[in-house]
C-alpha cells in the first residue's frame, strides 16, 4: 500500500476487516516487520487519538514513531508556492518534506482544511505536496477533505456490534459552536457505501457533501424519519461543504438537532456513534452519550487497529 486516503486504497473490505480481527486479537505477532523502520507523524493541527493511535499501532508493529508538531516543534511551514515569503514562516513544504523524509519510511499527516478556499481544501494541497516530494508512503492522518483512519475504525466497531447482517448505519448532522471540516462525514459516507449496510445521511438544507461521498447513499432532510429503525446512529457536525452554500460556513446551530433520547427512541435500540472529541449537550445528550448502547470509547480504541493494519501493509510493501 504505497497511500491511504480513500477506502479504494484498502481493498477488499472484507479481507481488511478479517486483518483488523487478526491484529486486535494479536497485536504484537508482527514485532519483527517493523524493526529498523520509522514513521514520522506530521501534525498541523491538535490531536488526542490520532497522535496516541499511531503512536500505539507503530510501537505495536516494532517501528519507531517520532512525532513532529508543526510550528510548535518546528518552524512554521509555508504551504502555498509561488509566495513571497515575508512573514512569519520561516521554511517551505518544498524543502522541509523531502528533509523529514531522509529521516523515515513512512509518513502520516494530519492537515485540516482550511474552510476558506474550497478548490484548494478539495485539491488536498498540502497532502499531496507529502505525496509529491517525499517519495515515501502517505498516510491521511485527517487530511482537509478526508479521514480514513477515523471511518476504518467506524467500520470495524459496526462489525463488531451490528446485530442484523446488514444494519441500518445514519449519520446525522448536530449543531456546534465553530465550522468544523467535512472530512470525516466525508469518509464515513464513503466507506459506508463501500460496506455492507443500509446507510442514510440526514442534515438541514444547505449542508449536502461532496456527491463524490454521498455516492449513492439516500439523503433524508428530516431527521426523526431518517433514524426510524436506525441500528446505528452516527452524529458529527460540519460546516457548509459548499455544494448548495457558501462553503466553511455555519448555517445553522438548530439545537433540535442535538441527538437526545427523544431521537434515540425512534432508533431500533440503536447504537450511538462519535469520532470524539465531542461537545456533549451540542452533539449529543448526556444520557445517550452515557448510555450502556454508547460505543465512542470502543470506537476510539478502534483508532490502534485500523492504524496497525495500515501502516502493516505499507510496511509489508516497503
Ligand atoms: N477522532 C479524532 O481524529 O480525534 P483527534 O482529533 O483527537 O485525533
Amino acid at each position: 500500500m504505497k497511500s491511504f486516503f480513500h477506502v479504494s486504497d484498502i481493498g477488499d473490505l472484507g479481507a481488511a476487516l478479517e486483518e483488523a480481527r487478526q491484529v486486535k486479537a494479536t497485536p504484537y505477532a508482527w514485532k519483527s516487520l517493523g524493526e529498523n523502520k520509522t514513521i514520522m507523524l506530521v501534525f498541523f493541527n491538535s490531536s488526542l487519538r490520532t497522535r496516541l493511535s499511531s503512536q500505539k499501532a507503530a510501537l505495536n508493529l516494532g517501528m519507531s514513531p517520532i512525532v513532529l508538531n508543526i510550528g510548535q516543534d518546528s518552524w512554521k511551514l509555508e504551504t502555498e508556492m509561488g509566495v513571497v515569503m515575508d512573514g512569519d514562516k520561516s521554511e517551505h513544504l518544498r524543502e522541509a518534506i523531502p528533509v523529514m523524509a531522509s529521516y523515515c519510511d513512512i509518513i502520516g499527516v494530519r492537515s485540516f482544511a482550511g474552510l476558506k478556499d474550497r478548490e484548494y481544501d478539495y485539491s488536498e494541497t498540502v497532502l499531496n505536496q507529502f505525496i509529491q516530494y517525499s517519495g515515501k508512503p502517505v498516510i491521511s492522518l485527517e487530511s482537509a477533505t478526508v479521514h480514513p483512519c477515523q471511518a476504518f475504525a467506524d467500520l470495524i466497531t459496526i462489525e463488531e456490534y451490528k446485530r442484523k447482517t446488514r444494519p441500518k448505519v445514519v449519520m446525522t448532522w448536530a449543531p456546534h459552536p465553530r465550522a468544523l471540516p467535512q472530512a470525516v462525514p466525508n469518509s464515513f459516507a464513503e466507506w459506508m457505501n463501500a460496506a455492507d449496510v443500509d446507510f442514510v445521511i440526514t442534515h438541514p438544507r444547505g449542508y449536502e457533501l461532496d456527491p463524490r461521498f454521498v455516492g449513492d447513499a439516500k439523503v433524508e432532510y428530516d431527521q426523526m424519519k431518517a433514524l426510524e429503525g436506525a441500528d446505528f446512529v452516527y452524529a458529527k457536525n460540519w460546516s457548509c461543504p459548499g455544494v448548495c452554500g457558501p462553503y466553511g460556513e455555519i448555517l445553522s446551530k438548530d439545537m433540535s438537532w442535538t441527538v437526545d433520547a427523544a431521537h434515540m427512541a425512534v432508533t431500533d435500540n440503536a447504537f450511538f456513534m462519535h469520532c470524539l472529541p465531542v461537545r456533549r449537550n451540542m452533539i449529543v445528550s448526556d444520557e445517550v452519550i452515557d448510555a450502556p448502547t454508547s460505543l465512542v470509547i470502543p470506537e476510539a480504541a478502534n483508532r490502534a487497529v485500523s492504524a496497525q493494519v495500515v501502516m502493516k501493509r505499507m510496511l509489508e510493501s516497503l
